[in-house]
């Protein structure tokens, strides 16, 4: 198949990429040409994506630029954005709404008359602060902040162009670490700062659980939604089940590391919110797909990247 993988320079996308070239695909690696985002982010792991055979690398602003280089693709995994709910408030909002709505509506409207598969990410932080646990699909959305705001919004444009035919799939994924995560995320903070010999830098007092999940299960559960038969308009959870602890996965960090479990407290972040807890079981249904790594392994994996970058 002819793939088309948008953020291939970021976190996700790298990776899904470089897996979909491995298992055979033409991938079309796209990113933002580095002058419309601040900061120019992962340029030498776009770089080196481009040395994958089977990876063609092109640079298109998604929010603006024409996206007929799409027009014939069998398959899309929008995985473009403007993550994080930290620096989704204030000034970041209107970012977020341009690279994640504006773009996810430019990108979708470009596939109408072709007419690829499109798989598109979303976040478990459209659950916002989920009464059921663990969450499911069918449960109701509320965002508690502009990021998962801007992700329910996504949501709705992929459910109108899966109204429209367009064969639209939905991944909504949760806490994704692993090797090369974004240095924004709460594993990368914490890591550097204990092979530093610092203290980690923790907001809010550690007690919030996360489904965190490997980036090798992400990569694994977005295969399988590119090759699989889905239901046309489909939402997933992809997820690592059974929550953590952001406290137990420190201690866990600092173990695997060998230093003291020392953090230095910040103010909770707005919208953080308490517990993400992933239901798996339509993933499984729909995917045949389960989350295989566990924190352990895939944290001291992690860690090894970290020193292997030092
Ligand atoms: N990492 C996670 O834990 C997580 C959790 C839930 C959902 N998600 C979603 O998964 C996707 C990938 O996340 P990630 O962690 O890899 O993020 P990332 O920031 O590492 O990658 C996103 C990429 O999108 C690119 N991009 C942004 N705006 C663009 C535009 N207008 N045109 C073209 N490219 C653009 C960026 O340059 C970046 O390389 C995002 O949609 C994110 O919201 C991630």
């Amino acid at each position: 198949m002819k793939v088309v993988v948008t953020g291939a320079a970021g976190f996700v996308g790298g990776h899904v990429a470089e897996a979909l070239a491995r298992a055979g695909h033409a991938v079309l690696a796209v990113d933002a040409p580095a002058r419309s985002l601040t900061p120019p982010r992962a340029e030498a792991a776009f770089a080196a994506l481009g040395g994958v055979p089977g990876v063609v690398l092109r640079r298109l602003d998604l929010a603006e630029d024409t996206l007929e280089p799409l027009a014939d693709a069998d398959a899309v995994v929008h995985l473009a954005g403007r993550p994080g709910v930290r620096t989704s408030w204030g000034a970041g909002r209107a970012l977020v709404f341009r690279d994640n709505v504006e773009a996810t509506r430019r990108l979708l409207e470009a596939c109408r008359e072709n007419r690829p598969k499109v798989i598109v990410a979303s976040s478990s932080s459209v659950y916002g602060a989920a009464r059921r646990k663990p969450s499911r699909e069918t449960d109701a959305l509320a965002p508690a902040s502009p990021y998962a705001e801007s992700k329910v919004e996504v949501e709705r444009l992929a459910a109108k162009a899966a109204a429209d035919g367009v064969g639209v799939a939905v991944l909504r994924y949760f806490s994704v670490y692993g090797p090369r995560q974004r240095p924004d995320m709460a594993f990368h903070r914490f890591i550097e700062a204990a092979l530093d010999g610092r203290p980690l830098p923790l907001f809010g007092d550690g007690r919030q659980l996360r489904s965190f999940t490997h980036v090798r299960d992400v990569v694994a559960a977005t295969v399988a939604a590119v090759e699989r038969d889905l239901p046309v308009g489909a939402t997933v959870n992809v997820g690592g089940g059974e929550p953590v602890a952001v406290r137990d996965a420190i201690a866990l960090i600092a173990d695997l590391a060998g230093v003291p479990a020392t953090v230095r407290e910040q103010p909770p972040v707005a919208g953080d919110v308490p517990r993400t807890w992933a239901d798996t079981g339509r993933a499984a249904d729909l995917l045949g797909w389960r989350p295989t790594v566990p924190l352990g392994a895939g944290l001291a994996e992690q860690i090894a990247w970290h020193r292997s970058e030092r």
